[in-house]
C-alpha cells in the first residue's frame, strides 16, 4: 500500500526517557515521541497522515467538539513479544467499531487499511516506547473530534484524526486478584435508541457521578443496569460482563446500549472452541442475586482491553454486599486470563487468527 506519510522526527537530542520500572506507571500519564494525525475537511476528505513530535495541538474555541460533544475514540494496545516482535490484538475490530460510532455520530468513515498501515509505522518508529515485561502493553488512543468552527447544531464539516500512545503497567499492580463492584439504580449510563454502543465521550463525561459515589463506598466499578426497568444488567465500567452460573457462562447481550467489547467477543469464541457453554442473553440483576444466594453463582469477570479479564470478588445490591466464588479467582477467569493474554504476548499459539504482527 502506498502510504503517502508525512513524518517529522523528534531531534534525537529531544527524545524523552522511556519509563524502566512499570509496577508503578500510573494509567495514561505518559506519552511517546511521536503521534499521527490526519485532517478531514469537506468536500475533500482526509489529508495523508502525518506523523509528527507528540504535543498540543490548537483549535478554534468554537469548535464543534467543544460544545456538543462530536468525538470518538478507540482504545487498543500493542505487545512486544520475548523475541521482539511487536503485535496487536484484533485492531481492525477496534477500527471497523471506530467507524460505527463515527456513523453514529455523524462523523466521516476512516479507510482502514490506510489508518492501520499508518498506526504500524507510527509503532515503528516508537519500537523503544513499546515494553515486553509481562502485563504491560504500548496503549493506543486513536481519537476523532469536530474541529469546525461553528456554533451551529449540526454535524461539522471538518475533523482531526489523531492516535496517540502511552506506555502501560499491568492492571492487576498487586497481582490478579478480584474487584469489588456497585449495582447502580439511580444513574444510567445509556438508553435504548441512545449511543451507548458508540465509543463516544459523553458515554463516559455522564458515568463520573456514579462511579465517584461507588469509589466513595469502596467499589472500583459501576455496574449498570438499563434504563428504563432498572432490572437488566448492561456492563460494568469500561468493561463488558459476564457470569457464570453452574457451568454455563452468560453475559448481556448486545442491545445497542452497551459497547460491543473486543474481549467480549473474543472470550465468546474461545468459550465456543472450547466447549464452554457461552449464552448472550438478558440476565436481570434479582437472577444474579437469587444465583448468589443459591450457591449457583460460581463467578463472574469484566471483560475489556485494559483488564482483559477482571475477576468479581463481590457485588454490591441495595445496601448489601454478596461475596462471589469466595473473593477467589474463578477458574474460568483464569483459564480465559491466561489464555487471551498467552497470544497477545506471542505465549500462546494464536489459534484465531486475532494477532496482526507489526514487524
Ligand atoms: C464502556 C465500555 N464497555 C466495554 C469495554 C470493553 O471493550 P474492549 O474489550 O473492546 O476493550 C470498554 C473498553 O473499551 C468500554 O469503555
Amino acid at each position: 500500500m502506498n502510504l503517502d506519510i508525512k513524518i517529522t522526527h523528534v531531534e534525537q537530542s529531544q527524545l524523552k526517557t522511556v519509563p524502566q520500572d512499570y509496577s508503578k506507571l500510573a494509567f495514561g500519564q505518559n506519552f511517546t515521541d511521536h503521534m499521527m494525525i490526519m485532517r478531514y475537511s469537506e468536500p475533500n476528505g482526509w489529508s495523508p497522515a502525518e506523523i509528527i513530535p507528540y504535543g498540543d495541538i490548537t483549535i478554534s474555541p468554537a469548535a464543534s467538539v467543544l460544545h456538543y460533544a462530536q468525538e470518538i475514540f478507540e482504545g487498543m494496545k500493542a505487545y512486544k513479544t520475548s523475541t521482539g516482535k511487536i503485535q496487536l490484538f484484533r485492531p481492525r475490530l477496534n477500527f471497523e467499531r471506530l467507524n460505527t460510532s463515527a456513523e453514529r455520530m455523524c462523523m466521516p468513515q476512516v479507510d482502514i487499511d490506510y489508518v492501520l498501515a499508518a498506526l504500524k509505522e507510527l509503532l515503528k518508529i516508537e519500537e523503544r516506547w513499546i515494553p515486553s515485561q509481562k502485563g504491560t502493553a504500548l496503549y493506543i488512543r486513536p481519537t476523532m473530534i469536530a474541529s469546525e468552527p461553528f456554533l451551529g447544531v449540526h454535524a461539522a464539516k471538518e475533523y482531526l484524526f489523531f492516535i496517540i500512545l502511552s506506555p502501560v503497567g499491568s492492571y492487576f499492580k498487586d497481582g490478579f486478584k478480584p474487584v469489588k463492584i456497585m449495582v447502580e439504580d439511580k444513574y444510567i449510563r445509556a438508553a435504548p435508541g441512545g449511543v451507548g454502543f458508540s465509543k463516544t465521550g459523553g458515554n463516559y463525561a455522564a458515568s463520573l457521578k456514579a462511579a465517584q459515589e461507588a469509589a466513595k463506598k469502596g467499589y472500583s466499578q459501576v455496574l449498570w443496569l438499563d434504563a428504563i426497568e432498572r432490572k437488566y444488567i448492561g456492563e460494568v465500567g469500561a468493561m463488558n460482563i459476564a457470569f457464570r452460573i453452574n457451568d454455563e457462562i452468560i453475559t448481556p447481550e448486545l442491545d445497542g446500549t452497551i459497547l460491543p467489547g473486543i474481549t467480549r467477543r473474543s472470550v465468546i469464541e474461545f468459550c465456543k472452541k472450547r466447549g464452554i457453554p457461552i449464552t448472550e442473553r438478558r440476565i436481570s440483576v434479582e437472577e444474579i442475586i437469587d444465583a448468589v444466594k443459591s450457591g449457583t453463582l460460581k463467578e463472574a469477570f469484566g471483560m475489556g482491553t485494559a483488564a482483559v479479564i477482571a475477576p468479581v470478588g463481590a457485588i454490591f445490591y441495595k445496601d448489601t454486599e454478596y461475596l462471589i466464588n469466595n473473593f477467589e479467582v474463578g477458574e474460568y477467569s483464569r483459564l480465559l486470563f491466561d489464555e487471551i493474554t498467552g497470544i497477545q504476548i506471542g505465549e500462546k499459539e494464536d489459534l484465531f487468527g486475532w494477532i496482526e504482527p507489526v514487524n
